[in-house]
């Protein structure tokens, strides 16, 4: 494709783009995708074309193939999972990202990559109300992140065992700690540091399904009693269920009397501490280790774009280090090599999308957005509160709600399938998208408000439909 070729058909996508966006923001298709399995891979050639198509022919196959097949995360009545909202400034950072054609192999190949993104994670720093001790890098997942952390624990509590016997040559096994909420990619990271399931505790919660810090240090000295070496702990801020909170000020006093290491997995509520009311929220923070952000959640940078903040940068630089002479460079004691702060060598210009976002919208809009969302949250929690049959099974201190409608006379199996049943009788209705989960063993619906085009006209419809739902579903269990 000629720079000619590319002017035409890119004004093409971006006008198609604009207009999805249009037909999606107004709230009329359905949310869900209505696809079954394998009906996008059967629609599709089975091998490459041997000559070129035309552009148009590949549009038509994004229109008539691929938009019936996505479910609508950009939805105003998305209220699954949670927000991954992705604002169209963002979406052009991301686009202009692979236009310039950039590879961050270390600093001297594209100085501009790596500066961006220091003043990028800067400003998330500053927006979150983390202190200057701070040095921020841009991951790809939440996941990756937490691996890093881990890793970085596993060898600052090891001395550095990776430059001698790794783990094998370990004398004492090294236990890491979450809570029995935190995010499976917490116990899917010490999995592969290296710590083996034998060695991660999940530690026991509270009534509000947030992290005992008496729990976490009697689990600790058990450890220490039987012979093993605490290594680190996970304190999460909005946990994937229910956005509980951990208390990180007492989960960092418990860690930093044994040695541990702490990170925050802030995937979810970090975009929250953008306001400076909900910072209660991690108090503490300040004496963990390192934090993780997903821009691409509520914030609405586009997807993948994750703030990975750390107090000692010369930890993450040791551990990550390669230093290969192909890639020395005559400043390298001037400049951030940020190929030496995570795994991959290669790396994209995410920082775009963050600071395109950030620039078009402004702090205070965006601080706006997540007010509004939390507004939103709060009267629909108000709502089930009043109403006879529903329930709150948590907290809501963010943008989640775990909701259960419990008709009476209705018990055990029975209130499990309607809960269940109505979730996804909404779904297929396509009026709405929610989650259900298990929460204390039990399920429920969890409702995320959070989508950048969701207002409380949404939000006050999605409780309409949600009581509707709910009854029909009663009836069959009446019946
Ligand atoms: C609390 C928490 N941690 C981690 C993750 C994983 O995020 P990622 O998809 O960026 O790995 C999630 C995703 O939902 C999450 O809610």
């Amino acid at each position: 494709m000629t720079p000619e070729e590319f002017r035409a058909a890119g004004h093409q996508l971006i006008d198609w783009i604009a207009d999805y966006r249009a037909r999606v923001y107004d709230g009329t298709l359905p949310v869900m995708a209505r696809t079954t399995p394998g009906e996008v891979r059967a629609a599709l050639p089975p091998s490459p074309p041997a000559e070129g198509e035309s552009f148009d022919a590949l549009l038509r196959d994004v229109d008539g193939i691929v938009v019936p097949g996505l479910t609508l995360w950009q939805h105003p009545n998305f209220h699954g999972y949670f927000p991954a909202n992705s604002s169209l400034s963002s979406v052009l950072g991301d686009l202009l990202s692979t236009g310039l054609g950039v590879l961050g192999l270390s600093w001297q190949s594209s100085p501009a990559l790596t500066e961006v993104e220091e003043v990028a994670t800067d400003w998330l720093r500053q927006m979150v109300g983390l202190s200057a001790a701070w040095k921020g890098v841009i991951q790809d997942t939440a996941s990756t992140t937490t691996m890093l952390a881990l890793i970085c624990a596993r060898e600052r509590t090891s001395g550095f065992s990776l430059g001698a016997g790794g783990l094998q040559g370990v004398a004492a096994p090294l236990v890491v700690y979450a809570s029995a909420y935190a995010h499976s990619s917490v116990d899917k990271a010490a999995l592969l540091a290296g710590f083996g399931r034998d060695n991660v505790r999940h530690v026991a919660c509270d009534d509000a399904y947030a992290m005992r810090a008496d729990a976490l240090e009697a689990a600790i000295t058990a450890d220490i009693a039987a012979g093993r070496t605490p290594c680190a702990v996970v304190a999460t801020t909005g946990t994937t269920a229910s956005t509980a909170l951990d208390p990180v000020g007492a989960v960092v006093e418990v860690a930093t009397r044994y040695g541990l290491f702490v990170h925050v997995d802030a995937a979810m509520g970090g975009s929250a501490m953008i306001l400076p009311e909900c910072r209660w929220m991690w108090e503490g923070v300040e004496g963990a280790d390192s934090v993780v952000v997903n821009v691409h959640k509520w914030l609405g940078v586009a997807f993948d774009c994750t703030m990975h903040l750390v107090r000692d940068s010369d930890l993450l630089v040791r551990v990550m280090s390669t230093n290969p002479s192909y890639l020395r460079s005559a400043v390298d004691e001037q400049v951030r090599n940020y190929r030496d702060w995570g795994l991959p060598l290669g790396r994209r210009f995410r920082a775009l999308k963050f600071w395109f976002l950030v620039r078009e919208q402004g702090v205070q809009r965006l601080q706006e957005r997540l007010r509004r969302d939390l507004q939103n949250a709060a009267w629909l929690a108000e709502q089930i509160r009043a109403t006879p049959q529903w329930e709150l099974l948590a907290p809501v201190p963010l943008q989640t709600l775990c909701v259960r409608h419990a008709p009476p006379g209705v018990h055990a199996d029975a209130l499990e399938a309607h809960t269940q049943r109505w979730c996804e009788a909404i779904n297929r209705s396509g009026q709405a998208y929610l989650t259900s989960a298990t929460l204390g063993g039990r399920w429920m619906v969890r409702v995320s408000i959070g989508s950048e085009t969701t207002e409380r006209v949404h939000v006050e419809r999605l409780w309409h439909i949600m009581q509707q739902a709910a009854a029909a579903s009663a009836l069959v269990v009446a019946t």
